[in-house]
C-alpha cells in the first residue's frame, strides 16, 4: 500500500476510542522494526521524522525513498503515514515537496496571530495536495532537537482558533514534555484536555512526549479525545540498552559478532517489543 495521510486512521481512532502511535524513526533499523510490528499487529502507524533525524538520514528525499521502498519490499499492507514531526515553516515546505504524506507545523513559539497565519497557509497547501497537517498550540516541554519548551498548558480558545483552520489533528500542551519525565512531574492536566476537547469537538488530539506516561494516564487521555500519541525516547532507550548489553557480554568479539547486522539486531528487536507494548496500550492492534 502506498503512503497514506493520517486523516482516515485518526478519524477512525477518535470514533473508536483508541489512539494511533507515532513512532519516530532514526535510521533503517528503526523503520524496519516499526513497520514489521505494525504489520504483525494489523495496526495503522505513523512514522515521525524530526528535522534533525531528517538531516541525519541524508535529507527528506532519502527518507521518502527508504520508507516507500521498504513498504513495498516488506509487503506492508497496513496504513502508514510518513509525518514531519515539529516542522518549521521551511521544513514543512521541503517535506511536502519530498513526498511526505503528513506534516506537522509547530508554530507554538510564534505569537498566536503568526502561528495562525502560517498554519492557515500550510493547511491550504496540504488540503490541495491531500496531505494531513498537525498544528501545535502551547509548547510541549522538554528538549527535542535543541528546541526547549516549557511544558505549557494550551489555551482552549486558541486551540479552537487553530482547529477551525481545518487542520487534521491538533497537538495541545497539557503539561506533557519530551524525554524522560522528572521525578516531580505533576502529571497531565486532564482539566485542560477536557476543556480543549469541549471546544474542538471531533478534532483528533495529539499527545506528544509519550515516553514514560503511566498507562492509566494514557487511557484517560484517550478517553478524553487523544487519538495520536508520539513516542520517541523510549525506543531510543531500549535500543541503547540492548546494544550495550550485547557489547558488555562480549558478543561482538565472538565469531562475526561485530557484523552490524548482528550488532544492531538486539536493539532492533527491543524496538519491536516496545512498539508492540505501546500499540497494545493505545488500542490500535487489529484496527488496520
Ligand atoms: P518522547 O521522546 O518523550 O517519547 O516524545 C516524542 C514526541 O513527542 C515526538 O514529537
Amino acid at each position: 500500500m502506498p503512503l497514506v495521510n493520517a486523516k482516515e486512521m485518526l478519524t477512525k481512532a477518535k470514533a473508536g476510542h483508541y489512539a494511533v502511535g507515532q513512532f519516530n524513526i532514526n535510521n533503517l533499523e528503526w523503520t524496519k522494526a516499526i513497520l514489521l510490528t505494525a504489520q504483525e499487529l494489523k495496526s495503522p502507524v505513523i512514522l515521525g521524522v524530526s528535522e534533525g533525524a531528517g538531516k541525519y538520514m541524508c535529507g527528506y528525499k532519502t527518507v521518502v525513498g527508504m520508507v516507500t521502498a521498504m513498504i513495498e519490499e516488506l509487503n506492508i499492507t497496513v496504513p502508514v503515514a510518513l509525518h514531519l514531526d515539529h516542522g518549521s515553516y521551511e521544513g514543512a515546505k521541503k517535506c511536502i515537496e519530498a513526498g511526505f504524506s503528513s506534516i506537522m507545523f509547530d508554530g507554538s513559539h510564534y505569537p498566536i496571530e503568526e502561528n495562525f497565519a502560517k498554519t492557515k497557509e500550510l493547511v491550504e497547501t496540504c488540503n490541495k495536495l491531500g496531505l494531513s497537517i498537525e498544528a501545535e498550540v502551547g509548547s510541549i516541554g522538554g528538549e527535542e532537537d535543541g528546541v526547549v519548551g516549557m511544558g505549557e498548558c494550551a489555551d482552549p480558545e486558541e486551540c479552537k482558533m487553530i482547529a477551525d483552520l481545518g487542520v487534521t489533528m491538533l497537538a495541545a500542551g497539557i503539561g506533557n514534555i519530551h524525554g524522560v519525565y522528572p521525578e516531580n512531574w505533576p502529571g497531565l492536566s486532564f482539566e485542560t484536555l477536557d476543556a480543549i476537547q469541549a471546544k474542538t469537538g471531533d478534532m483528533p488530539l495529539v499527545l506528544h512526549g509519550g515516553t514514560g506516561i503511566p498507562d492509566d494516564m494514557i487511557k484517560k487521555a484517550i478517553a478524553l479525545g487523544v487519538s495520536k500519541i508520539n513516542v520517541n525516547t523510549e525506543c531510543q532507550l531500549v535500543f541503547a540498552e540492548a546494544t550495550r548489553k550485547y557489547i558488555e557480554e562480549g558478543k561482538d568479539k565472538q565469531g562475526k559478532g561485530f557484523d552490524p547486522r548482528k550488532l544492531l539486531a538486539p536493539g532492533t528487536e527491543a524496538i519491536k517489543a516496545k512498539v508492540k507494548e505501546k500499540m497494545e496500550i493505545f488500542g490500535s492492534v487489529g484496527k488496520a
